[in-house]
């Protein structure tokens, strides 16, 4: 199955893609977790060592330009869309206790829907991981709606909006749902992260009507103090890992066409 973890800031994605990465691979599942992140922390969340972590693929310049036969024209950058990448995650990812993990990185000319030879790259190396690959592929997203705009989920099972306590979060789960059908993915599943108490599960739920939550996740004063003191996000709190597996098992049912 392949899905991407989608929201606005600060609301859990990368640690529910590590946590979902981790009890996937745990089940003996072939798991590639890729962080998508510009500015992303999914190796650090995944507990890879600060001095192995992947350099990001969008910053091996040399790779680039020789994939992309990228040249200077004077009168412009020319270079190819359809770039050979199909050998790039065996040779370019690192293993986290059997999660392969991929780092995408920043395409530094930005701007929507940017079309430049590190673009290409990485949509191409999107596009291959979703569309030719059998592993299961977790994309961790940056944050907010911009990378709608580029579709780099494009090819996905399903995104997975995680929404906190909060309606601001709520909305842009819901706004994410929109733009999804414009770029062809059909589902967009809602995960509740942070809930303190029934109050909270029950406010969200109302806001949310008429979408599909698959998963409601406790508020983990240990995921806290992980953050805080540098650890992994593979915590010992039991409700919070259950809750975790319920949405990857859910997951499972759904995608899966058996
Ligand atoms: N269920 C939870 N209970 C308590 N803290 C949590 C919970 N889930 C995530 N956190 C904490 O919230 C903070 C933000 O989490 P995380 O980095 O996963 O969010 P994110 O959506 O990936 O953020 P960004 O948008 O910056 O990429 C971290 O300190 C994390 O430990
Ligand atoms: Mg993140």
């Amino acid at each position: 199955m392949k899905f991407a973890i989608v929201g606005k800031g600060g609301v859990g994605k990368t640690t529910l893609a590590a946590v979902l990465a981790r009890r996937l691979a745990d089940r003996a599942r072939r798991v590639i977790a890729v962080d998508a992140d510009p500015d992303g922390n999914l190796a650090s969340a995944l507990g890879v060592a600060e001095d192995v972590q992947p350099e990001p693929i969008a910053h091996m310049r040399q790779l680039i330009l020789e994939r992309t036969d990228a040249i200077d024209e004077g009168m412009g950058l020319m270079f190819k869309l359809n770039p050979k990448v199909d050998d790039l995650p065996d040779r370019f990812s690192v293993d986290a206790d059997g999660v392969r993990l991929l780092v995408m990185g920043t395409v530094e000319s930005g701007g929507k829907g940017c079309m430049c030879p590190e673009g290409a790259v990485l949509k191409a190396l999107l596009q291959h991981l979703l569309l030719r690959v059998d592993d299961d592929v977790i994309l961790d997203m940056e944050a907010g709606l911009e990378h709608m705009g580029r579709a780099s989920a494009k090819g996905v099972d399903a995104l997975i909006a995680v929404v906190e306590p909060g309606l601001r979060s709520v909305h842009t789960a819901r706004r994410v749902g929109e733009l999804a059908s414009d770029i062809g993915i059909g589902r967009t599943l809602v995960v509740i992260n942070r809930v303190r108490n029934p109050e909270d599960r029950e406010v969200l739920s109302r806001a949310l009507a008429g979408q599909e939550i698959i998963g409601v996740l406790p508020y983990c004063e240990e995921l806290v103090r992980a953050d805080l003191e540098g650890r992994t996000v593979f915590v010992e709190d039991r409700d919070f890992g259950a809750a975790v597996d319920a949405v990857g098992e859910k997951l499972e049912r759904m995608l899966e066409h058996v």
